[in-house]
C-alpha cells in the first residue's frame, strides 16, 4: 500500500515505519523533522495547518512517482501518529490545540482526498488512570475498550476528543477508521535499560496498569489494521500479552487493586490491559515479550 504516515520520526514511528516498509508498503513520513531510515520518504509539514495537510495528501512521495507521467497517485491509507505525546511537555492548552486540530485536519484532508483507511494513535491515558491527580483505580480488570474514558488532563482529553472526531468522520464517509489506544511504547533497548528497575519496584508501572507494548509489535498492529477492511469505526487497546513486572497478576491485584473486580480466568502473567479485541478482529499476535530479553 501507499501510506502517508504522520509523526513517523518519533519514538513509536521510528519502529513502526520501518516495520511497514519491511512488510512491502511505501511510506511517506509527514513530520516536523525527517526520519533518517532506509526506504522512507520524508515531507516536512505541520498537522495544525489544514492547507499543508491537504497539500501532502495530494503529493508525490518521491521523484520516481513522476516518471510514469500519470499524475500524483492516491494514498491507500493514512496512519496518524503526530502529536504532543503527553502532558507536561507544552502548556495544557497548546497540547490540546495541536492534538485536536491536528487530528481533525489529517482526517478531514485524507477523506476529502479519497483515502478509505485511516489508523490513528489514541492512548491508554483515555482511561484516566495514567495522568490522574492522585491514584485512580480501574473500574474492573482487565481494562477493555468498554471501560469509561473520563480523564482529568488535557493530553488524554485531546485523545478522547479525537476518538469522537474520528467516529463522526467515519459515520459521514463510511471509510474504515481505526483508533489505537496504545499502551506505554517500549523500544528494544529499553528492556535492559528500564526493566530491571520495574523488577525492583513494580509500583513504577502502576499508572500504565502494569502493561506495555513493544514498538515492533505496535508495527504489527498497524499493519494488521491496514490489512483488515470493512470494520467501519473501531477502537482497539494495544498491548503485549503479559504485564511488565515479575509478580503474578494475583499478587499485583492483592497489593494494588483491592476491591477491583478481576476476571476469574485471568492468567498469572496476563496483561491487565486487554488486547482480546485486537486478537479477535485483527489476528494481532504480539511476538516480543520482555521475558524474551530479560530473565525475571
Ligand atoms: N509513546 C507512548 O508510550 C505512547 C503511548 C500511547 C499513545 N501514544 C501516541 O502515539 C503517537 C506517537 O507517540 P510517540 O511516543 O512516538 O511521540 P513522539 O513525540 O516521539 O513522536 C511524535 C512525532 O510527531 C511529530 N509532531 C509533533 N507535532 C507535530 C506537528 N504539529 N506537525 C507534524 N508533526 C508533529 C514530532 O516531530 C514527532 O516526530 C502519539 O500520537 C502519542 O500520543 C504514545
Amino acid at each position: 500500500m501507499r501510506i502517508l504516515f504522520t509523526g513517523g520520526s518519533g519514538k513509536a514511528g521510528r519502529h513502526v515505519v520501518p516495520y511497514l516498509i519491511n512488510a512491502g508498503h511505501r511510506v511517506l513520513n509527514v513530520d516536523k523533522v525527517p526520519l533518517e531510515a532506509d526506504g522512507v520518504d520524508n515531507r516536512i509539514a505541520d498537522i495544525t495547518d489544514a492547507g499543508q495537510m491537504y497539500d501532502v495528501m495530494a503529493s508525490y512521495a518521491g521523484f520516481d512517482e513522476m516518471l510514469p507521467g500519470t499524475g500524483v497517485p492516491k494514498f491507500d491509507a493514512v496512519v496518524h501518529f503526530a502529536a504532543v505525546p503527553r502532558m507536561l511537555l507544552t502548556s495544557d492548552n497548546e497540547c490540546y490545540r495541536v492534538n485536536t486540530i491536528g487530528t481533525y485536519n489529517v482526517i478531514d484532508a485524507a477523506l476529502k482526498m479519497g483515502v478509505r483507511k485511516i489508523v490513528f494513535a489514541s492512548s491508554e491515558t483515555t482511561y484516566g488512570i495514567c495522568f490522574a491527580d492522585g491514584e485512580l483505580k480501574p473500574d474492573y480488570l482487565p481494562v477493555d475498550e468498554e471501560h469509561p474514558t473520563v480523564p482529568m488532563d488535557s493530553y488524554a482529553m485531546s485523545k478522547v476528543v479525537n476518538e469522537a472526531t474520528a467516529r463522526s468522520f467515519q459515520r459521514r464517509s463510511g471509510a474504515d477508521i481505526y483508533g489505537l489506544r496504545i499502551n506505554n511504547v517500549i523500544e528494544p533497548h529499553e528492556y535492559e535499560a528500564n526493566f530491571p528497575a520495574y523488577m525492583e519496584n513494580p509500583e513504577l508501572r502502576l499508572r500504565n496498569i502494569f502493561a506495555y507494548i513493544d514498538a515492533r509489535d505496535l508495527g504489527q498492529m498497524v499493519n494488521r489494521c491496514l490489512k483488515t477492511d470493512g470494520l467501519g469505526y473501531e477502537i482497539f487497546n494495544v498491548s503485549n500479552d503479559d504485564h511488565s513486572v515479575k509478580e503474578t497478576s494475583q499478587e499485583l491485584h492483592a497489593k494494588f487493586y483491592d476491591g477491583v473486580p478481576l476476571a476469574d480466568d485471568h492468567g498469572s502473567h496476563d496483561t491487565f490491559y486487554s488486547n482480546a479485541k485486537a486478537r479477535r478482529l485483527l489476528g494481532f499476535q504480539p511476538e516480543h515479550s520482555w521475558r524474551n530479553y530479560l530473565s525475571p
